[in-house]
Order: C-alpha cells, then sequence, then structure tokens
C-alpha cells in the first residue's frame, strides 16, 4: 500500500489541522495513554458484539420474555433456590406468553429461557461496568482531554438509552399479543450497531497506523462511495430486523421466488399499502431480498470502480473484502431462509452483518484520515 508518515509530510496551504479527521486531538495525547484507551474501545466494541450474539439467541430460542421486571441493580441476582424459581416461574406464568403459547412449560424449560435473557441483560450490565470503572480510573490519572471524554460521554448516554429501549421492547411483548414489537426489535439492534460502531471508530482514531496519501478527488470519492453503501447497510439490516421481529423468516422459504413469483403473495393486501412493507410478513421479507441484492450490487459496482481506477489502486483489497463479505451474507442469507431459520445460522447471519459493519467503518476511517496528496503542477515549458 502506498503510504506515507504524515509526520514527514511537507505542509500543505489551505489545509487546517482539522481536515485531517482525527489527526489533531489525537495528537495530543501521549501514546502511553493512547494504547489503553485504545484498548479500552476494543474491550466495548467486542463486548458489545457478544452481547448482539446472545440478545440473537435470545430471541430465536424465545427466551426474551422470561424475565418479566426490569431491575437494573438488583436484578443481577438471579434465582438461588427453588423458592425464588417458584417465585421467578410464577410472574412469568402471569404473561400471555405462557398463558397463550407454553401454559405446558415445566420449571425446567423455564429455567433455560431464563438462562439466555439473564445471561444477555448480565452482559449489559458488564458493559456498563467495563466503561465505568476504567472512565474512573482514566479520568483520575487524566487520560481524557475533552475530545475523548465527549467521546465516552456520548457512549454512555447510548448504552443507557439502550438499557432503557431493551426494556421499552421487553414490554411491548409481555402485553396482549406476546411477542415484542418489530419496530422497537429494531431500534435495539440498530443502537447496538451504533454503539458497536462508535467503540470501533473511536479505537481506529487511537491507532498509530500510518496514512494513506490520497487526492482530493480520490477522497471526496470514496468518502461518498461508502457513505452511500452504508446507509443501504444500514437500512438493509432495519429491514432484517423487521423480518426477525414478525418472524417472516419462517414462511415462503424459497428462492430465488417466493410461491413460484417473484413477487410477495398477497404482497399488497393490507391498508394503506404502504404499511405492507412494514408489517405483511411476505412484503418484508421481499423488501429484505430486494435490498439485499441492491446492496451486492453495489459492493461489487465500488469494487469494480475500484479495480478500473489506478488511482483508488490502493483500496483494492478493503474494496474486495467489503463485496466478498456481502456475498458471504447474502448466502448465508439464502440458507437461514431455507433452513427456516436454524439458531446457528441465524445467529451467524447476524454476526457477519456486524462484521461488514465493522469492515466498512474500518475502511472509512483510513479515507477520513489520509493525508492530501500534493499537487504536482506541470512545468513550463523552457526556452533555451
Ligand atoms: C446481503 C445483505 C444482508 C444483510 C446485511 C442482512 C442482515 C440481516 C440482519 C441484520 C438481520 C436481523 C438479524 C437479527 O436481528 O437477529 C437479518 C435477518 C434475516 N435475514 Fe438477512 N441480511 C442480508 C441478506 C439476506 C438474504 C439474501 C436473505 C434471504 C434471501 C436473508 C434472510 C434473512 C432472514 C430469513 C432473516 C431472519 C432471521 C431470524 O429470524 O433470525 N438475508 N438479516
Amino acid at each position: 500500500m502506498a503510504t506515507q508518515e504524515l509526520g514527514q509530510q511537507p505542509a500543505i496551504a489551505g489545509l487546517e489541522s482539522g481536515d485531517l479527521g482525527a489527526a489533531s486531538w489525537v495528537d495530543e495525547i501521549p501514546d502511553a495513554h493512547r494504547r489503553p484507551l485504545r484498548r479500552w474501545m476494543w474491550v466495548g466494541a467486542g463486548l458489545t458484539a457478544s452481547t448482539l450474539v446472545v440478545g440473537g439467541i435470545t430471541r430465536l430460542t424465545e427466551s426474551g420474555l422470561s424475565i418479566v421486571d426490569w431491575a437494573p441493580i438488583v436484578g443481577s441476582i438471579p434465582p438461588l433456590n427453588d423458592a425464588d424459581w417458584q417465585e421467578a416461574f410464577a410472574r412469568y406464568q402471569q404473561y400471555p406468553e405462557y398463558v397463550k403459547i407454553r401454559p405446558d412449560m415445566t420449571l425446567s424449560e423455564f429455567k433455560q429461557i431464563y438462562f439466555w435473557e439473564y445471561l444477555h441483560r448480565m452482559l449489559g450490565r458488564l458493559i456498563g461496568v467495563a466503561f465505568l470503572i476504567p472512565f474512573i480510573l482514566f479520568w483520575i490519572r487524566g487520560y481524557l482531554t475533552g475530545p475523548m471524554f465527549r467521546r465516552v460521554g456520548l457512549l454512555f448516554a447510548l448504552g443507557g438509552l439502550q438499557g432503557l429501549m431493551g426494556w421499552y421492547m421487553v414490554s411491548s411483548g409481555l402485553v396482549d399479543r406476546p411477542d415484542v414489537s418489530q419496530y422497537r426489535l429494531a431500534a435495539h439492534l440498530l443502537l447496538a450497531i451504533t454503539i458497536f460502531g462508535c467503540c470501533l471508530w473511536f479505537g481506529n482514531d487511537l491507532l498509530d497506523r500510518q496514512r494513506l496519501q490520497l487526492s482530493a478527488a480520490s477522497r471526496t470519492f470514496m468518502t461518498r462511495a461508502l457513505v452511500v453503501v452504508g446507509a443501504l447497510l444500514m437500512i438493509q439490516i432495519f429491514w432484517g430486523a423487521l423480518v426477525a421481529g414478525l418472524n417472516a423468516g419462517f414462511i415462503l422459504n424459497t428462492f430465488p421466488l417466493m410461491n413460484g413469483s417473484l413477487l410477495p403473495p398477497q404482497g399488497w393486501s393490507h391498508d394503506p399499502v404502504l404499511i405492507n412493507l412494514f408489517e405483511n410478513l411476505a412484503t418484508v421479507q421481499w423488501m429484505h431480498r430486494l435490498l439485499a441484492t441492491v446492496l451486492l450490487l453495489s459492493g461489487i459496482a465500488l469494487l469494480l470502480i475500484i479495480r478500473r481506477n489506478p488511482s483508488l489502486a490502493t483500496f483494492q483489497r478493503w474494496g474486495a473484502l467489503l463485496a466478498g463479505m456481502i456475498a458471504v451474507q447474502y448466502g448465508l442469507g439464502i440458507l437461514t431462509l431455507l433452513s427456516h431459520v436454524r439458531i446457528g445460522l441465524g445467529v451467524a447471519h447476524q454476526l457477519v452483518a456486524l462484521a461488514i459493519v465493522g469492515v466498512l467503518l474500518t475502511f472509512l476511517h483510513q479515507i477520513r484520515r489520509s493525508t492530501p496528496e500534493p499537487i504536482v503542477r506541470a512545468s513550463s515549458p523552457r526556452h533555451s
């Protein structure tokens, strides 16, 4: 890769330090402080990804409504003896999921579903602790400069919101229809991905990686292209969450046709017609297929543009990785559908979505912190 150290760059007229993305504020952080701060962010991203996986298992094993109250501190203590278990089970039995769907459930079956929801909530709490304790220590030691402080403040705000959102989602399943709202599930998933993305971005800010040297045109093009692919990816993830939230992956388990047609059967039967895109199971699944195809084509198009343009040669590997991962995810989605959502496949499909977000953000970050190529002016012809 054609790279050069920022420190070796000649000063370029008209370029303020803010133009270099993270350069200005990160350079003020001593090297010895950067590494622990960076690790802190990586741990945050890793824990968020783990919580997301366990959240996926919780949903797919239909365990998410087993703990029917929200007690952020006291709730850390699980049932410890028979009497506690009987009490937790009795509380669960008062809610529609037990009454309408699982009236035959035994205590040992209840313990299994309780396990996943409990683990999911405990991981959520662990993330809180993994941020709070280092935050206090770094603060006392003076590691947190203003911009870093604001970034961590944002993470705390998002984390708190996610805790509330999780409960808001669970509470939607404790009413008459024992299934959580697909919109709240989507908000919960997108918020988790935002927290993961922020940790990753801030961690990347703190990396002492060599900077790419890019022309202004390449930088602008690549930024725009990745923002477009990223926006498509987030919209696709939103529809994926709708598919998951509505259990729409359990119907029409054929590909590429749906009941022999390219269009969703009875896909426009709800009124008003637009609501079909969000609430009609067949249409929601169809949208997810359609957007997946658009996303895959945009990933391939970006790769082709990179390959054909010598000034973008540096990005060939990144482009191939991004397009390749989208293709893998496409295949995984098909397998998930054909298997009537086998748990392992469903979880892998969710995890690869997160990995694509990670690759795209790291790719974009490299572009945002690139340094401008010095402009080489053609020399005027000499007359001897
Ligand atoms: C290529 C880009 C794709 C992305 C980024 C993507 C992303 C996602 C996401 C984030 C979810 C929600 C997972 C969860 O909350 O647990 C999901 C669910 C789902 N996706 Fe995709 N998907 C893609 C392609 C596909 C394709 C091509 C198919 C099938 C034709 C598919 C089928 C499904 C199914 C059946 C579910 C529901 C799984 C469940 O109930 O857990 N996906 N997708």
